[in-house]
């Protein structure tokens, strides 16, 4: 397998301006990790700990203080049409219907109207948003909206997709909905996938690897390998194994948070 992204002692201290003095947050420490060609990463860690800030890296939108963070090989210099992301938040453009809003990306790369058309019909219909194409984000429900986010970066066909926490304003219900889809388009398309969540059943259900960050300053203490086969379906949810990796991952995340456990 070769190694598509490739983070090695990655250190990040933030300075921020108050009043007159200077605050310093060391929001990473020596974060290492590597990434496979067609690999489903799950990022899971409490809150603060620095997950948006690797992504924010991984996407060239903010640079390691120390380390590196290489993509096939190359160091990361700033944000390019080889990385899709998606936020927590729907960042849907209000003004565009659903069809233009996932034709975005394919504009800003020059492709052509007719292979357009073509690439929308298909990731439309890949997310389960049949015949709301004409539809504009206000007129969607938040899962809906997340469901476009996922077409509009998986239609560009990027090498890698950056998932921060994107199930993460949603309802328990729609979350799981939108787990299964998200798992039956991996499946499909098989490509590498870095997802950011504090869900540990969407990390479990999801992920081949789990890496497990811990706080203060946030760092790697844990990298937990997920054994269950794919498809994956409810029956692995109600399964004994998968609540058994759901403690072990409990009780990593623990460890982490350098919370005692017994
Ligand atoms: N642009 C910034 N300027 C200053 N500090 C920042 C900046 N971005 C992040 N931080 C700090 O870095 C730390 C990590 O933030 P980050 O957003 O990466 O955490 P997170 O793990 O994504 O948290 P959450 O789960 O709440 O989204 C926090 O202490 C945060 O205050
Ligand atoms: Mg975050």
């Amino acid at each position: 397998m070769t190694k598509i992204l490739t983070l090695k002692n990655v250190s990040k201290t933030f300075t921020v301006k108050k009043s007159r003095a200077y605050s310093t947050t060391h929001a990473l420490e020596d974060v290492s990790f590597d990434v496979e060609d067609g690999e489903f990463i799950a990022i899971i860690g409490a809150s603060g700990c620095g997950k948006s800030t690797i992504l924010r890296m991984i996407d060239g939108l903010d640079f390691p203080t120390r380390g590196e963070i290489r993509l096939r090989g190359e160091i990361v210099t700033g944000p390019g049409p080889d990385r899709g992301v998606v936020f927590q938040q729907p960042s849907l453009l209000p003004w565009r219907t659903v069809q233009r809003n996932i034709e975005f990306g394919l504009e800003c790369n020059g492709m052509a109207a007719a292979e357009r058309q073509d690439r929308v019909a298909q990731y439309v219909e890949l997310v389960g948003l049949g015949g709301f194409e004409g539809h504009y984000p206000a007129q969607l429900s938040g899962g809906m909206q997340q469901r476009v986010g996922l077409a509009r970066a998986y239609a560009v066909d990027p090498g890698i997709l950056l998932l921060d926490e994107p199930f993460g304003a949603l309802d328990a219900q729609t979350r799981v909905v939108l787990q299964t889809e998200l798992e039956r388009v991996w499946r499909a398309e098989r490509k590498t996938t870095v997802l950011i969540t504090h869900d540990m059943e969407e990390a479990v259900y999801l992920a081949d690897r789990v890496i497990v960050m811990g706080n203060r300053p946030g760092r790697v203490t844990d990298i937990i390998d997920v054994p269950f086969g794919r498809p994956r379906g409810e029956e692995l949810r109600a399964s004994a194994e998968f609540g058994e990796l759901k403690q072990q991952l409990w009780r990593a995340l623990q460890r982490g948070m350098g919370v005692g456990v017994a």
